[in-house]
């Protein structure tokens, strides 16, 4: 049944602009949306040191695009539901082409900006992360990997990870990655100020520039907050401003929502309330369990977190 509105391609052997028009009818043009495709470092590299321009990289090289999905507008949330554990996301549209028009698109600023953005992406250091947990870390794990492709681009490495539990599985995860961790139990301190005090020396003594939240339940102080203003994200189970706090998934199925999703945010004095970096959004089936939905959610956390610290790392948002 999919087949009839789903089409794909991989690119192989071959650049952008002399692959696509092999596949599309001539009565179809393709735009490549430059703003959400990210170019492998790798290529960023390729066209500086082999001073390759633009359009010869398009015609050359894939850029890291290895395989399209053309698919109808009206299973692209389905389709996109399966492929967010594999990378994918929406980069462009089909639309239907005069014979004037190119067979392929592509917003010259927009590629020409993408690239010059990696390239200076590979002369600058890392971002130093720190992240801060409290139990199974998955998305720690994501963080990790993401942050140690070659593909991605992120702009930053985690060095330091502190959890307010002892024995969490999320350790284990930074230990089997060679990451320094650090047990700050909050019942040691007589307040909240204190404990976020001890927390603010130890990232400061491991000279983090962004701080990631990461399953962390405990709510910070307004001075750590402060602190780190700009440079403190969250993920969080919902589609804020919907359901902040403590159980989004069952309020969202409780209230018969037919998506829910997460959401990557900047954290400011409030409970969830900061500055939306990224949101991704999940279908909620009529049968869906909260565990069922979590799992779901998390998929699409451990896709979209990197993203976001990648915008932040990279300057592309800031507070
Ligand atoms: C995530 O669902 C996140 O949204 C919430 O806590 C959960 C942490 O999961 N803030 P994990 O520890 O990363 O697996």
């Amino acid at each position: 049944m999919l087949s009839e509105y789903v089409f794909f391609f991989a690119l192989k052997g071959g650049g952008l602009l002399e692959n696509i028009p092999r596949v599309l009818a001539d009565n179809l043009a393709i735009t490549l949306d430059f703003t959400q495709i990210n170019i492998q470092p790798v290529f960023a590299w390729l066209a500086a040191t082999g001073n390759i321009n633009d359009v010869e990289m398009q015609r050359t090289y894939n850029c890291g695009i290895g395989l399209i999905l053309i698919v109808a507008p009206a299973v692209k949330d389905v389709i996109l539901d399966a492929v967010t554990r594999h990378g994918g996301n929406v980069i462009g549209s089909v639309t239907a082409r005069s014979s004037s028009q190119p067979r392929v698109h592509i917003d010259k600023t927009e590629f020409s900006t993408n690239i010059q953005r990696v390239q200076r992406l590979l002369t600058v250091p890392k971002k130093r992360v720190g992240v801060l947990i409290s139990g199974s870390g998955s998305n720690l794990q994501a963080l990790i990997d993401a942050t140690r492709t070659t593909i991605m681009g992120i702009g930053a490495e985690i060095v330091f990870v502190i959890s307010n539990k002892e024995n969490v599985f999320g350790l284990s995860r930074a230990s089997a990655a060679g990451i320094p961790t650090s047990v700050l139990n909050h019942r040691d301190y007589k307040t909240r100020e204190e404990f976020d005090a001890s927390m603010t020396r130890a990232l400061e003594s491991q000279s983090i520039d962004i701080v990631c939240l990461a399953g962390f339940m405990r709510i910070l102080s307004n001075e750590f907050v402060r602190k780190w203003k700009g440079r403190l994200l969250n993920v969080h189970p919902s589609l804020l401003p919907k359901y902040p706090g403590l159980n989004a998934q069952r309020q969202a199925i409780d209230a018969k929502d037919t998506c829910s999703g997460c959401t990557v945010h900047f954290v400011d004095e409030g409970v969830d309330t900061g500055r939306i970096i990224l949101q991704r959004s999940v279908l909620i089936e009529s049968d869906e369990t909260v565990e069922s939905l979590t799992n779901k959610i998390h998929v699409a956390e451990h896709y979209v977190f990197p993203i976001a610290l990648r915008m932040v790392a990279t300057g592309i948002v800031s507070l």
